[in-house]
């Protein structure tokens, strides 16, 4: 279900990766459910944010990645990611960790200015860091969420 969420809701010009194949199973060693948070209207999800350790090392224990936002097409524009995010915000807080990291190509504003509005700042900018399918390319832009 969340893979075909997923498929649904990148467009290519949003792509780091394509989407994986949705008939694949969503949950694998590294993308575990105890990670993931999601949004249901009606009794069918309709979105999902996901968080992860981002460096599997003891000095970045204190960091947590906001690996993953997505919200169905025919459900945008009615506050959904602003639940997930605080979701996600408030998983972090429970996790105790010092600092919620994510990351959002530069070309994403409606993803931009939400975590904007949410607390997250920009720490910097990876320059024309990804190239789209359409041959293009857009910065990788690091935004940080701190709870010190
Ligand atoms: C980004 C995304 C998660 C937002 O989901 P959503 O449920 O529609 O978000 P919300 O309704 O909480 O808020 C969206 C805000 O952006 C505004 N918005 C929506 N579409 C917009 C557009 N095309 N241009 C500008 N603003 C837009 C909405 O009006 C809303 O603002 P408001 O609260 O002031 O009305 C969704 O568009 C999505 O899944 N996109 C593809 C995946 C993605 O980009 N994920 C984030 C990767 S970093």
């Amino acid at each position: 279900m969340l893979a075909v969420l997923d498929a649904e809701s990148w467009p290519p010009e949003l792509w780091v990766t394509p989407p994986q194949d949705a008939s694949l199973p969503f949950f694998t060693q590294w993308r575990r459910p105890e990670d993931v948070v999601v949004a249901e209207v009606d009794g069918h999800v309709v979105g999902y944010a996901r968080v992860a350790r981002h460096m599997r090392v003891v000095s970045n224990e204190h960091v947590l990645h906001f690996d993953a936002l997505a919200v169905s097409p025919s459900a945008r524009g009615r506050g959904i990611a602003s639940l997930l995010i605080e979701a996600a915000i408030e998983e972090a807080r429970r996790r105790g960790v010092r600092k919620l990291g994510l990351r959002a190509l530069s070309t994403n504003s409606v993803a931009l200015t939400l975590y904007d509005r949410h607390g997250f700042v920009e720490e910097g900018r990876l320059i024309d860091e990804i190239r789209l399918p359409d041959g293009s390319y857009v910065d990788d832009v690091w935004m940080a969420l701190f709870f010190r």
